[in-house]
């Protein structure tokens, strides 16, 4: 018995030699990482891998408690401090795939997508495959944010630093925190299968990878599947509130921003003062100020987004024409309206 698990074995390692020797040639899979892909076909930036020498004790799992937790657990014991008494970085962004059409996202497809996979529907973009971005607070963020933005821009350390003080309200991330979230942030870059290549599109870019070939080619392939960065630009509340931007709302469309975008910040007061359920005191309550033009009317809210109070720093970040269309707004509008009947 004994001689035949070990002619058995023998057997394994032959035919597991033989075949590594055979496939010398590289398969991609979906699993594989975009930014290995490029770097492959020649281009990388190293400058945005973590440090991981960077003393504290930098690690994913720190940059993953960090965004989704707001506390990490120190090196040397106990945890730090929260990084922010308003938010954590999911109140805002997902940390998932929200587009399926990586190179034109599209708020209505997005709420589509949302609303299948269960996940929130948010003003910031998910930072799943932030560090496969170049650019950072595009668009115009700017005019909010200022000189702010300026190094930011082509940077995603302080494009994080930014946000953790700014967007976050809370204190400023310490050096091995911030490469932790960065280290995090590599467990979440695009995937392969995320690029919807053709079968066309796969053979070359593989063929590519094996050959030395066409590899331009293939790096433009890659490269237009996805977008650089995420576009975004203000847009207004309509001239006249009471008769609103002008589509025809959908209801149903709204009941899907309502639950997956407004109840994931307000529901129980989860990352608010303010409580929205879906009573039919809420809906009537931002019925009433809807039309008018208080200050907290609803295309105010969501075209404004809600200032900082003094003495609370919490706010509610606007929605950009990128994360909701006039129309969607409509739809909004529309299942409030019906809901507060
Ligand atoms: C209150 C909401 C909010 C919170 C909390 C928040 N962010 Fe943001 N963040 C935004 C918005 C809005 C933008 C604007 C640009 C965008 O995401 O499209 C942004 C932008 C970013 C960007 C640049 C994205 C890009 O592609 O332009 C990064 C990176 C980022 N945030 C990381 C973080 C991290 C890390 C945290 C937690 C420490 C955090 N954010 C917390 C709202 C928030
Ligand atoms: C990222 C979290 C977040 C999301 C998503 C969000 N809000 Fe807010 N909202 C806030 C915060 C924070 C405030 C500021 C109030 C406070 O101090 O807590 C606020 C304030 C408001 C106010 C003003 C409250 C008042 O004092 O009268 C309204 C109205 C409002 N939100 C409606 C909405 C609607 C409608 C949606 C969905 C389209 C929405 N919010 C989505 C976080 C959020």
């Amino acid at each position: 018995m004994k001689a035949l698990y070990s002619l058995v074995g023998l057997l394994l390692i032959l035919l597991v030699g033989i075949s590594t020797t055979i496939k010398t040639e590289i398969i991609i899979d979906e699993k594989d990482s975009v930014a290995d892909v490029m770097r492959k076909l020649g281009k990388s930036d190293d400058s945005k891998y973590p440090n991981k020498n960077v003393k504290g004790g930098v690690s994913a799992e720190a940059g993953r408690l960090l965004i989704q937790e707001g506390f990490a657990p120190k090196e040397k014991g106990g945890k730090t401090k929260k990084q922010s008494k308003h938010f954590v970085c999911t109140s805002c962004h997902n940390i998932v795939k929200e587009d399926i059409d990586l190179a034109s996202p599209d708020p209505q497809e997005r709420l589509i997508y949302s609303e299948e996979q269960g996940i929130p529907f948010l003003q910031g973009t998910t930072l799943y495959g932030a560090v496969n971005r170049e650019t950072f607070y595009n668009g115009d963020y700017e005019k909010k944010y200022g000189a702010l933005v300026e190094p930011a821009r082509n940077d995603i350390r302080e494009a994080i630093k930014l946000c953790a003080v700014e967007c976050a309200q809370g204190r400023e991330l310490d050096d091995w925190e911030l490469e932790s979230i960065l280290a995090y942030l590599w467990t979440i870059d695009l995937k392969m299968g995320d690029l919807l290549l053709n079968g066309e599109e796969f053979d070359l870019v593989e063929s590519a990878l094996n050959t030395g070939e066409d590899q331009e080619d293939a790096l433009a392939i890659v490269e237009s599947k996805f977008a650089k960065g995420a576009e975004a630009h203000f847009v207004y509340p309509p001239e006249d509130r009471k008769k609103g931007y002008d589509y025809v709302g959908n209801p149903e469309n709204g009941k899907m921003i309502y639950d997956n975008s407004c109840l994931h910040c307000h529901k129980r007061q989860r990352y608010s003062y303010f409580d929205l359920d879906n009573s039919k005191l809420s809906f009537k309550y931002l019925k009433g100020k809807a039309n008018g033009y208080a200050p907290h009317s609803l295309y105010q809210v969501i075209r404004w987004g809600v200032p900082t109070k003094s003495g609370k720093k919490s706010y509610m970040p606007q929605y950009t024409k990128e994360k909701m269309s006039d129309q969607m707004v409509e739809d909004l509008r529309a299942y409030i309206e019906k809901r507060a009947e």
